[in-house]
């Protein structure tokens, strides 16, 4: 027998993606329209697990005032943090250091006090990872797959992706005029973490000459040599695209730091790239990192329609008795998959795929 559900939280964790707000729309209206309560957590877990940060309450009431004219908005009305990870909570030892404590245990006490029944959990393969620890731990979770980078394993999309890949495609648009007036080689870095998912759905849409992935580590001479070959069939300039999480064969990930209770940070992949390419191709190489802009901005129509299909989705699961799964778009549908399965391994580029047998094909050169 399922406890009937009276009272729903939302929450979004780690970094923002485009269609957030859309997801948190669908799922209020489709929430009170069966006479559920909903209320949003702040700031990923904050609002439940240090409200006394937030004088004005960490939970947000969600109305259909609330939500009203989001649905089009970039960002999260919730707030989101990527420092908030209650299993590995950065808390005083007595020493006085930092350390990462796991603290689900108070989190899932203020789940019961708030009165909360259930939890729809908006986020990427690390809050993922926590909504199933508190599912696991027994509270109602239903997964919504967020995030820019695609990464998501068991879905073929998640939201925010087309919209991340559309706005870096129009940059390249635009720096192909510049860098064919300079005869330069423009590098572009791009988000993804440890997957090639944007660099190369913005490589070849934008038709790069060169696309760096993480699932392909690169030998620069071979880039450099592709690059050279341009200017005989009346190229004198160059696009090279880089992932974050690029690395040179028998090299490493290009990290800018490390705080507790954090993902590392990564960042200097295009720069380094830029460097090498300079006196290997003599040419000017500059680079541009469009990092965060990436995260902004309103969702296409793409992005803005999964999130509204996510988030019904996840209120039908609730109403349907589900628990533990993640909401995942199986086209022409969407389906439910275990979050164990969603957040166990991470979804790379697979070398066999036809969108990086589209670039071979078309002569772009992953530095292999
Ligand atoms: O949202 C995922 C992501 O965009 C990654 O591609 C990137 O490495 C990371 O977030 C950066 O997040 P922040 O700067 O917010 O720590």
């Amino acid at each position: 027998m399922i406890n009937k559900i009276r009272k729903i939280a939302i929450n979004t964790g780690g970094g923002d993606a485009p269609g957030l707000n859309a997801v948190i729309r669908s799922v209020v209206i489709s929430a009170l329209n069966r006479g559920w309560e909903c209320v949003g957590i702040r700031d990923g877990y904050n609002g439940l697990m240090k409200p006394e940060e937030y004088p004005e309450g960490g939970l947000i009431p969600l109305t259909r005032k609330a939500v009203r004219g989001i649905t089009h908005l970039g960002g999260t009305i919730l707030g989101t943090t990527n420092k908030g990870n209650p299993l590995k909570y950065p808390t005083a030892g007595p020493d006085g250091k930092l350390y990462e404590k796991d603290r689900s245990g108070e989190l899932m006490a203020a789940f019961k006090k708030s009165g909360i029944d259930a939890l729809i959990a908006l986020g990427g393969d690390g809050s993922l990872g926590i909504a199933n620890v508190l599912a696991e731990k027994g509270l109602r979770v239903i997964g919504v797959p967020k995030t820019i980078d695609n990464d998501l394993d068991k879905t073929v999309i998640t939201f925010g992706f087309d919209t991340a890949v559309s706005f870096a495609t129009e940059c390249i648009d635009r720096l192909h005029s510049t860098a064919e007036a300079h005869r330069r080689v423009m590098v572009v870095e791009v988000m993804g973490r440890y997957a090639g998912w944007i660099a190369l759905n913005v490589g070849v849409s934008g038709n790069a000459d060169a696309i760096l992935i993480p699932e392909i580590p690169y030998d620069i001479n071979k880039v450099a040599a592709a690059l050279k070959e341009r200017p005989k069939r009346g190229k004198n300039y160059a696009i090279v695209v880089v992932a974050e999480g690029a690395k040179p064969r028998g090299g490493t990930v290009s990290v800018v730091g490390k705080e507790l209770g954090r993902a590392e940070k990564l960042g200097g992949a295009g720069e380094r790239v830029a460097k090498e390419l300079e006196p290997l191709t003599g040419k000017e190489c500059r680079t541009v990192v469009l990092g965060h802009l990436l995260r902004g901005g309103h969702p296409t129509t793409f992005d803005r329609l999964i999130s509204l299909r996510f988030g019904a989705a996840a209120v039908r699961a609730l109403e349907e008795g589900k628990s533990g799964v993640m909401v995942a778009l199986d086209p022409p549908t969407v389906r439910y998959v275990p979050l164990k399965d969603a957040t166990s391994r991470m979804k790379t580029v697979p070398l066999d795929c036809d969108t990086v047998l589209t670039a071979r094909d078309l002569g772009i050169s992953f530095g292999d």
